[in-house]
């Protein structure tokens, strides 16, 4: 296959458009020409040279000899106009904005088509973990039972400071956030919102479904106490936050994000500080894993580095899941046991248990396990972030 010359005009020079810069100068073997970045903030001291900046979109979308468009900004909003004028004016686009694919994932998809133009977006879901393509090219005739995984290095950062040296909770955020791993707004990563964004893009590529993210129950890390490490260290597991997407039946999914309680013999128990880790399970390749940096400029550097390679042989994402059409529902009736860490009794009838195996009433915190209905848990949703509680998904009944 030829490789086409691209002509890159790159959005943002935060940490993965620095990420981006050095990886693409230490690659040896692919050399692309970044002819311009267009920044937002005219005063902010850059670390190359003036001359390569630009604060006018336009001179990167009216500049006909620029045939890739790199999208690295933070805003959403501002990146969902930049990509989709670029798609219009017939550049191809590989863009690391997560919240943008996911809130407009089947209009960007159709667009695609229309236009004849390629969007790629690796680095959106998982960071260096290559698993967008993966479930594109390897898994696209698999009948995939489930992924399951760690998809935000912020939350795995503080989960892993708070169990390990026992950091409190905005303490150990801060660290995330020094380090460049968290949202400039942090409770996209905290309550759960980047995961589950992150969850609605693989699942397109996974099932085909271009669910909305507002279809999909989502719960974060940020009422955790030390009271739930405590319990989760006393019976040997980690707490980890897991989004979840599998089938129900041959035609139907259901999936969701929650914090998760993670025993030693689990992928998942070493998959510590900002890396992220992502089980497949599937009829003919069995269980899978993989594991890798989740968060941080060079990290997400290198998926961006591999969309543009690919994207100067020409690939597209063919969206084979899509096109085979098996599974067409999407579903929230589905049992999952949790552990609820509460105060009122009144709080915890809210969650409608089924059947309670264990129950503690302690002076300081009381905490129930049981099962308990998912479309229960997405009803409480507006509710739930001003409770005084704490919900873990076991793993023990309805997934593994
Ligand atoms: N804030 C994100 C995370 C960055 O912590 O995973 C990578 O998408």
């Amino acid at each position: 296959m030829t490789r086409e010359k691209l002509r890159i005009g790159m959005f943002g020079y935060g940490c993965v458009g620095q990420g981006l810069h050095d990886v693409l100068n230490s690659s040896k073997g692919f050399k692309a020409d970044i002819v311009r970045i267009c920044v937002k903030n005219r005063e902010k001291k850059r670390r190359i040279p003036m001359s390569n900046f630009t604060f006018e979109k336009d001179d990167i979308l009216n500049d006909p000899s620029i045939n890739l468009v790199v999208e690295l900004i933070d805003d959403a909003d501002a990146a969902f106009d930049i990509v989709t004028t670029a798609m219009k004016k017939g550049k191809n686009v590989v863009t690391a904005n997560k919240v943008m694919v996911a809130n407009h994932f089947k209009e960007l998809v159709d667009m695609q088509g229309k236009y004849n133009v390629s969007l790629l977006y690796e680095a959106s879901a998982g960071a260096s973990i290559p698993i967008i393509r993966n479930l594109e090219e390897y898994y696209d005739n698999e009948l995939l039972y489930s992924l399951r995984g760690i998809l935000n290095g912020t939350t795995n950062y503080v989960l892993t400071l708070m169990h390990n040296q026992g950091t409190d909770y905005a303490a150990a955020l801060n660290e995330a956030r020094e380090k460049g791993f968290a949202e400039s707004d942090p409770a996209l990563d905290v309550e759960g919102w980047d995961a589950k964004f992150k969850l609605c893009i693989i699942t397109g590529h996974a099932y085909g479904l271009f669910l909305e993210p507002k279809e999909v129950f989502h719960y974060g890390i940020n009422t955790i106490s030390k009271f739930d490490i405590q319990y989760a260290k006393e019976k040997g597991f980690k707490i980890k936050l897991v989004p979840y997407v599998g089938k129900t039946n041959e035609n139907t999914i259901t999936s969701f994000v929650l914090p998760r309680f993670i025993s030693s013999d689990k992928y998942l128990y070493n998959v510590d500080n900002e890396y992220n880790g992502i089980i497949t399970e599937a009829a003919f390749a069995d269980k899978q894993f993989f594991s890798g940096k989740g968060a941080g400029g060079h990290a997400t550097g290198s998926a961006v580095l591999s969309d543009i390679s690919a994207n100067s042989y020409g690939y597209k994402y063919e969206y084979k899941k899509y096109q085979q059409g098996t599974v067409s529902n999407y579903t929230r009736d589905y049992k999952l046991e949790i552990y609820l860490r509460y105060k009122n009794e009144k709080d915890r009838n809210l969650f409608g248990f089924e059947e309670v195996s264990e129950y503690f009433s302690g002076r300081l915190y009381k905490y129930a396990i049981g099962i308990v209905n998912l479309q229960r848990l997405y009803a409480l949703r507006k509710q739930l972030p001003g409770m005084d509680v704490f919900i873990v998904n076991t793993g023990r009944k309805g997934i593994n």
